[in-house]
């Protein structure tokens, strides 16, 4: 078969299983509202949670780190390339965190992928949740490491794997906040069993730091656990942080080894400085105004009640990730063109990256949704829904 027959019936297999994947182009800055093809939408797409992407803050400090540090970095951090926005970042990261240490990565999939590859050898153990984010799935496929996948936050199946481990280490991974789902994982449990097995836990919380806990820490944070070991900590920084990139946390001795053994870390130039100076200023203002983690806990309160009243299929989870689940892709993708033509952007969720027949709308709340906004949504997904079951 030629390479661009094969390319076709890949693609012809795609568009008729409803599993075509189309971008829209944003015309301005990410935000509650968006601009698509000269119109205006309500976007709850977004993992711009806090609503700080195009903060006017964040935006003078990236200038103002650009003139002084120029564009790119121009080199890997292990040559030239690591320059005192990211050494301040690193510092106020660990500061914020209450860990020894932060190490800053290009992005929570390198960071994920560098982590887990760095921690783990031929004849280890990786223990993963089946709903894991992709990059951690991709993580412990290139693992020389054996990988096993338990079923969604089943720690009693944890406990088993764990048992069979035999002379290797172990190391458990999962989502803090499951990224299609909106849920939780059980992290007090996992600890405990991490502990008794002299295993690591690797938390990737991309979708809780800055949304969740008081201060916004994150999911350690509201469930009131210390980052120490057994405990490794990823973050993001592109989601409710506003800009891009993310970190490692956790004791010195662990960064120490990531920087010198974390591919994705050494082999790699490092990050443009002016993107660290901003999310410092970020780290600022999502330490000091909490009114946007409350603003966000309000709207999926609101959210949550409506749903309950018009009997939407909504999904168990108190995180701005609200998923609305469909069922099939073809109605998935009829539901969020209903929503589209009513001017709400919600996109439709299919698998792969979810399990078959569970395709979903994925609703992500922002900081900056008003209470007419989630009314709007309400009506646009009762309507969206019975029109695609018809
Ligand atoms: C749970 C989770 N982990 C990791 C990532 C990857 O982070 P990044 O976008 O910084 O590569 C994402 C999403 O992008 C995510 O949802």
């Amino acid at each position: 078969m030629t390479w661009t027959v094969d390319f076709e019936r890949r693609l012809d297999a795609r568009r008729m299983q409803g599993l075509l994947r189309r971008r829209i182009t944003v015309d301005g800055p990410q935000s509650s509202r968006v601009q698509v093809d000269g119109r205006l939408y309500v976007s709850f797409c977004s993992n711009d949670y806090l609503g700080l992407a195009n903060d006017r803050r964040l935006v003078s400090a990236l200038q103002r780190a650009a003139d002084r540090y120029g564009v790119g970095a121009g080199a890997s951090h292990l040559i030239t390339g690591h320059l005192a926005p990211h050494e301040d970042l690193e510092a106020a990261l660990a500061e914020f965190l209450g860990a020894p240490k932060a190490l800053v990565f290009s992005t929570g999939y390198m960071a994920n992928l560098g982590v887990v590859n760095a921690l783990s050898r031929r004849g280890d153990l990786l223990l993963e949740d089946r709903l894991n984010h992709a990059s951690l799935i991709d993580a412990g496929l290139l693992a020389r490491a054996q990988l096993r996948r338990y079923a969604h936050a089943d720690c009693t199946e944890v406990r088993r794997l764990l048992s069979t481990a035999s002379r290797g280490r172990t190391l458990i991974l999962t989502d803090a906040v499951f990224s299609m789902d909106g849920d939780l994982a059980p992290l007090p449990e996992l600890i405990s069993l991490a502990a008794a097995h002299d295993a690591r836990l690797i938390i990737d919380d991309a979708h809780g730091f800055g949304v969740l806990g008081d201060r916004g820490r994150g999911s350690l944070e509201q469930s009131a656990i210390p980052l120490v070991p057994p405990v490794i900590m990823m973050g993001t920084l592109g989601k409710a942080l506003g800009t891009f990139g993310a970190f490692v946390a956790g004791e010195a001795l662990l960064i120490e080894t990531l920087i010198q053994e974390a591919r994705t870390y050494i082999y790699t130039t490092a990050p443009p400085p002016a993107l660290a100076a901003a999310t410092c200023e970020s780290l600022r203002i999502v330490r000091e105004e909490s009114w946007r983690r409350e603003r966000l806990r309000a709207m999926v309160a609101r959210f949550r009640r409506g749903a309950a009243e018009l009997g939407l299929p909504i999904g168990e989870s108190g995180t701005p990730i609200q998923p609305v689940i469909v069922g099939e892709s073809k109605r998935a993708v009829a539901a969020s063109r209903t929503l589209q033509s009513r001017g709400i952007l919600v996109t439709a969720i299919r698998p792969p990256t979810v399990p078959p027949h569970s395709a979903r709308l994925r609703v992500t709340f922002s900081a900056t949704h008003t209470d007419e906004d989630v009314d709007r949504l309400l009506d646009g997904l009762a309507v969206a829904l019975s029109e695609c079951q018809a």
